[in-house]
């Protein structure tokens, strides 16, 4: 690149005053709803699980209680009972904002040996597939606790729907289809797991009904009898039981010892916004806050796509790798959050950046310790009140372990998978991000998992989507893209570019990036990778404060997803 069009192109980076001024506080006003209900799910059927308990009159954290437990049982590949977690909310009356860490531990007996073969190398399967790679869940207490502590209703009310669910069946669809097309071959390890998800060992068709009745009891359980329901009595027992006679570690005070946790969110002020956000053991908020400390010397809307992407893809890269290197459960692991949320830190990050080259990851030290995971759903709710629920849960890859316990239509998560577990080499891995997140009895394993509020003067967006690593630069993206006053559609809708430090590449959707674009960035010295599958399911609902109006959307990406807006 010659010296002048160096010199445009950093007159065009189109820089503000470092010294921006902080936001004005901006919130709702409490108590002022806005008279009618959004719900966006990935599933129409959850959706209508969550408006037919606001018209019982619950709130929106019984209707967040019965999306989840529906949603667990009729999109089973992302989340479920066997799975876990985050909640974030707002309550209208008092302006309380909390993060419920639902997450996955490790069973006390975890060892790294687990996750070994016989010759002591890694052993993918065992990572990802059966009942080791499975944490003990956290979503029945996490349901258990925001009913008791933030619901109307009783946990009976609220999770009636997905009991009838589970009791009747659901049709499967693509989607169901599509994601087991992943998994078939483990499903079919298990009779429990083949006679709950297949028929006769194969994929459904379109339209076969999937019941559970296995489930239904469990989830009558948890609904009888609250957080004992399921962590205590008659399904404790067959879960330990089922999983230590598959090959697994468990014991009954693993499941008796879960306690959900509540946690301050964490605040960005950014562009007159207020940022809502997931504080670890979830990574997403810290590398949203490094990467928005990064950009804010600049006026991104005013960018051109190229310079943007580049801007964009820097500040992921440096976020993404302190990720690997720093977070891990709060709860066991001394984190430098002070310095890596400080503009001290983020100024010297920005100052590494090039406006015109790429920095090779490899250039920044580091770890290769990239988050993974796939699959996972998110759910937006904004109730009449105005109080909120971001929600997003897990059971890590497509159905998870894909082992169902028998006697308790449970399908385990394989969230084992998503602590650092490689344990030879640890200099070519980077130490210190294995340490903080390696596995440890009772320890939360890192997530990518961002449920974000974004609440400005005019509006308030409730927003969040699966997708593994690349969640967390699709909530930053989306949450821009509410402050750039986008609908919610258009948020969903949005063509996505992604950067994680590593692999050293931008990904992009299809029409993400236009070929001057793409030319632009590989001048600059980026891989781009434009994929062939798009990715995320982002559910948006936005309530705009001046007429009360709610809009709700699904991401156009998957059609099984559903997003209404009712009346009371
Ligand atoms: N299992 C995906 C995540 O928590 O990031």
């Amino acid at each position: 690149m010659t010296a002048v069009r160096r010199l445009l192109l950093a007159l065009f980076l189109a820089p503000l005053p470092l010294a921006a001024s902080p936001a004005p506080e901006a919130a709702p006003e409490s108590g002022a709803g806005p008279g009618r209900a959004g719900i966006a799910s990935a599933h129409h059927l959850a959706t209508e699980a969550g408006h037919e308990v606001l018209a019982a009159g619950g709130n929106a954290f019984d209707a967040a209680v019965a999306v989840a437990m529906a949603l667990a049982v009729v999109e089973p590949a992302s989340s479920g009972i066997g799975g876990g977690g985050f909640f974030l909310l707002r309550r209208a009356s008092d302006g309380r904002e909390v993060f419920v860490d639902a997450r996955e531990t490790a069973p006390a007996a975890v060892s790294l040996d687990w996750f070994l073969d016989d010759e002591g190398k890694p052993d993918r399967d065992r990572s990802v597939n059966g009942p080791l790679s499975a944490g003990i869940p956290g979503q029945p207490a996490g349901l258990a606790w925001l009913a008791e502590h933030y619901g109307k209703l009783p946990l009976e009310t609220s999770l009636a729907p997905a009991i009838r669910l589970a009791r009747e069946g659901f049709p499967v669809d693509d989607k169901y289809r599509a994601l087991m097309g992943y998994r078939v071959e483990v499903l079919r390890r298990w009779r429990s797991s083949a006679r709950q998800f297949l028929d006769a060992g194969e994929i459904p068709e379109e339209g076969h009904v999937i019941r559970q009745p296995d489930l239904a009891r469990t989830i009558e359980r948890l609904a009888r009898d609250g957080h004992d329901g399921f962590y205590d009595g008659p399904v404790a027992r067959r879960l330990v039981t089922g999983v230590n006679e598959a090959g697994g570690n468990w014991t009954l005070d693993d499941l008796a010892g879960y306690r959900v946790k509540e946690r301050e969110p964490l605040v960005i002020e950014y562009r007159d916004h207020r940022i809502v956000t997931s504080p670890p053991p979830s990574s997403g908020g810290v590398v949203i806050a490094q990467a928005l400390n990064i950009l804010r010397r600049w006026d991104l809307p005013a960018l051109d796509p190229a310079p943007r992407s580049h801007l964009l893809a820097e500040a992921l890269r440096r976020g993404y790798r302190d990720r690997g290197i720093y977070l891990g459960d709060p709860d066991f692991v001394e984190m430098p959050l002070r310095k890596l949320l400080s503009a001290d830190y983020a100024a010297g990050l920005r100052a590494s950046i090039l406006l015109d080259k790429a920095t090779p990851s490899a250039m920044l030290p580091g770890t290769d310790n990239a988050p993974r995971g796939t699959d996972t759903t998110h759910f937006s709710v904004i109730d009449a009140e105005g109080n909120l629920v971001a929600a997003t849960l897990s059971v890590n890859l497509p159905y998870g372990s894909g082992f169902v316990v028998p006697g308790t239509g449970v399908l385990l998560n394989n969230e084992m998978d998503d602590f650092a577990l490689v344990p030879d080499a640890p200099n070519a891995y980077g130490l210190i991000g294995r340490e903080a997140n390696a596995p440890e009895p009772g320890k939360r394993m890192l997530s990518s998992m961002t449920p974000t509020f974004v609440i400005g003067e005019g509006r308030t967006a409730v927003i969040g989507t699966p997708g593994g690593s690349r969640i967390i630069t699709m909530v930053l993206l989306g949450l821009l893209e509410v402050i750039d006053g986008k609908d919610a559609q258009a948020v969903v809708s949005a063509r996505r570019i992604h950067h994680q430090y590593l692999p050293d590449a931008i990904s992009a959707e299809q029409g993400a990036l236009d070929e001057a674009t793409i030319a632009a960035l590989q001048e600059m010295g980026h891989t781009v990778n434009v994929g062939e599958r798009d990715w995320g399911n982002m559910q948006v609902v936005i309530w705009n404060h001046a007429d009360g109006s709610v809009e709700a959307a699904s991401d156009p990406r998957w059609s099984s997803g559903r997003a209404e807006v009712r009346e009371p």
